[in-house]
């Protein structure tokens, strides 16, 4: 049995004060729910304080992205270290908006990602196609590439701090929601796939995560999806009632 995962990415919004607010709000609303690994990500400088305020409750920390070396001459950047002194079991590595604005490639997600398992966090790594790779029939492609570059190198025992999303970047802040035989799909072959690049207990095992304008609406359709295991919630998880009532999916 998988564990589900419900994890918000608060993107760049949010001060600390508010970043504690929100959270102290989540908390109470989702205390009873308990077979769900709840998950928050604030924006770095909120970190340290939204840690402070999950102690003792059920709700997770992680952080949006992080760099590959432990420290050094590397101006602007953070180690996973330095996340993890900072309150953070998991870190968000990958997203879509990373590879659009900021470079980011299946290359240094692999690194990144190796930095992060190395260093006791559990790495969210996301993978998506764009619109046009879908219209032109290339969507499994797109996916197998990132899903092989972003993993590579990787033994069995590291899939214990992995989860991955599946984010398809049409489906970002658009609104317009994969369906769920659409995302089940990509989910099914992404399994398949992590079970021929690594073996079938990993396979079974890995949590893979359906993101792109998840809602209270429609969290229990895609939920009831054999493949998908959880969401990563963008706009829905900035107020806490409406990520309350994602993470209470199954309720
Ligand atoms: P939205 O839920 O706002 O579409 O964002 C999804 C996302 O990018 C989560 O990482």
């Amino acid at each position: 049995m998988r564990t589900p995962v419900i994890a918000g990415n608060w993107k760049l919004f949010k001060t600390i004060g508010e970043s504690v607010a929100l959270v102290n709000e989540l908390k109470q609303l989702v205390a009873n729910i308990h077979d769900v690994e709840i998950v928050v990500a604030p924006v770095f400088t909120a970190l340290s304080r939204v840690s402070d305020a999950v102690e003792g409750s059920n709700v997770r920390l992680a952080a949006q992205d992080c760099y590959w070396e432990e420290e050094g001459a590397f101006t602007g950047e953070v180690a996973p270290k330095l996340l993890k002194d900072a309150g953070c079991s998991h870190v968000i590595i990958g997203h879509s908006e990373r590879r659009q604005f900021f470079g980011e490639t299946d290359l240094t997600v692999n690194k990144k990602a190796r930095a992060a398992i190395a260093a006791g966090l559990t790495a969210i790594v996301c993978v998506g196609e764009m619109l046009t790779d879908r219209e032109s029939g290339q969507t499994f492609s797109v996916i197998e590439t990132q899903i092989q570059g972003s993993l590579a190198g990787l033994a069995a025992d590291d899939f214990t701090h992995v989860i991955i999303a599946y984010e398809p970047v049409w489906a970002i802040g658009t609104g317009k929601t994969a369906s769920d035989a659409q995302a089940q799909e990509v989910h099914l072959f992404i399994r398949q796939l992590i079970a021929r690049l690594f073996n079938q207990e990993v396979a079974d095992a890995v949590r893979i995560l359906y993101g792109g304008s998840v809602k209270p609406e429609n969290v229990k359709g895609l939920m009831s999806q054999p493949d998908i295991d959880g969401a990563l919630v963008g706009g829905a998880s900035l107020k806490a009632d409406s990520f309350a009532a994602i993470a209470a999916f199954n309720v």
